[in-house]
C-alpha cells in the first residue's frame, strides 16, 4: 500500500501547484487511500512563536488550530523531535482531543536543514493501527514535504 503511494505523492510534490495546495492533496490522498487514516493535517512552527499553527488538512474542522509548545501530543513532538505514536488516545494525559471518535494518533516531525518546523498528523477511529510501516512513509512523505518549503 504504502510502496503504492509513494508516486502518487511525488506526482503532487513534482506538480505545478501551490505548496498550500499541494499540502492539501497530500493530506486528502492519505485520508482516502489508507483506510484507518481518519484526518490528516499538518502544523507548523508560527514564526518565532513557541507554538504550532494548523496548515493544509483533511477531515473534521478542528477548534485546535493553534497549540502550544509542550501540550498535546503535538506540542509534545515540537519540543521532543521524535515520533509520537499513540495506540490509545485514552492513555495519555498529556492529550488533546478534537473529536470523541477518535482511538489513535501519530505525530511524525518535519525537518526542513535539520530543523523541526512542524508535522504531520494523523488521527485514526480505529484502535491500535499504526506500525512502523506507517512512520518510515510519514517519514518519506515529510521529507518530500521539506522540499518544497
Ligand atoms: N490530538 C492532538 C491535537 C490535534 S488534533 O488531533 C487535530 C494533540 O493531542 O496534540
Amino acid at each position: 500500500m504504502f510502496h503504492d503511494l509513494k508516486p502518487l505523492v511525488n506526482s503532487i510534490i513534482d506538480s505545478n501547484d501551490t505548496t498550500e495546495s499541494k499540502l492539501q492533496k497530500i493530506c486528502e490522498l492519505l485520508k482516502s487511500k489508507i483506510a484507518y487514516y481518519d484526518w490528516v493535517g499538518f502544523y507548523f512552527v508560527n514564526g518565532d512563536k513557541k507554538e504550532l499553527k494548523l496548515g493544509p488538512y483533511a477531515g473534521a474542522p478542528t477548534d485546535h488550530t493553534i497549540i502550544p509548545f509542550g501540550k498535546g501530543i503535538c506540542g509534545q513532538v515540537a519540543e521532543s523531535n521524535k515520533n509520537f505514536v499513540v495506540p490509545d488516545v485514552a492513555a495519555q494525559d498529556n492529550y488533546i482531543a478534537c473529536s470523541i471518535t477518535v482511538k489513535a494518533e501519530i505525530v511524525v516531525p518535519l525537518f526542513k536543514n535539520g530543523k523541526n518546523i512542524g508535522q504531520i498528523d494523523i488521527d485514526s477511529n480505529t484502535p491500535n493501527p499504526f506500525s512502523e510501516e506507517d512512520e518510515r512513509f510519514l517519514e518519506y512523505v515529510n521529507e518530500k514535504v521539506a522540499q518544497i518549503l
